[in-house]
């Protein structure tokens, strides 16, 4: 937590969804093992009397008023959560307008090339100031790529004749993983590049003017 604005946002989610993915996993797994007791086979025992036979339809059974209140309850859990996601991606597929340092990343068979706006180039690495906001506009200058920060939790594809944006805002000083999301021949496994957050005076240093 705390590495930037998506990576929190995302692990709120992850949580979110872990958390009541447990909860329906425990109620649905409690009730099968509850019922593979209650209605055990036991020697000698006679068939309940609401048991299901071949070739007659059952009488009418369960209530309404529960149906809608278990169709509530469904709702009430899935509608925030549609509601949660959509505003993550939103987040993630519009960055803020102000502050803002854009890199262009180039995807190649295999690496990753970044381009600044003072013309500075690196490859295999990438150097940006901690507590700015970042943003990449990514391409391809062969196949197809995937350019994904994993700890940031953001990703896009690196397309040939396209450019694709996201955007990061690193909290946190560190150095952390980029590798490339989509197979793009025997290279692909290889193809992966580090970012180096920096203290933002250190990086002024590096850089240069503005
Ligand atoms: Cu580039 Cu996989």
């Amino acid at each position: 937590m705390g590495l930037s604005q998506i990576s929190d946002q995302w692990w709120s989610l992850f949580h979110l969804y872990n958390t009541l993915g447990w909860a329906v996993g425990i109620v649905v797994l409690g009730l099968l093992v509850y019922i593979l007791i209650r209605y055990r086979h036991r020697p000698g025992a006679a068939e309940p009397e609401d048991a299901p036979k071949g070739g007659v339809i059952p009488s009418e059974r369960g209530s309404a008023a529960g149906a809608i209140l278990l169709t509530l309850i469904v709702t009430g859990i899935l509608f925030p959560l549609t509601v949660y996601t959509i505003s993550t991606v939103d987040l993630i597929e519009h960055p803020p307008e102000k502050g803002t340092i854009v890199v262009k990343v180039e995807g190649f068979q295999w690496g990753w090339k970044f381009t600044y706006p003072n013309g500075k180039q690196l490859v295999g690495e990438l150097r940006i100031p901690a507590g700015e906001v970042v943003i990449f506009e990514v391409r391809s200058s062969d196949v197809f790529h995937n350019f994904g920060v994993v700890d940031f939790k953001v990703k896009a594809d690196a397309i040939p004749g396209k450019v694709i944006k996201i955007w990061i805002d690193p909290l946190k000083t560190g150095t952390y993983l980029i590798r490339c999301f989509e197979f793009c021949g025997v290279g692909h496994p290889l193809m992966t590049a580090k970012v180096v957050v920096m203290e933002p005076r250190e990086f002024g240093q590096w850089y240069g003017k503005r």
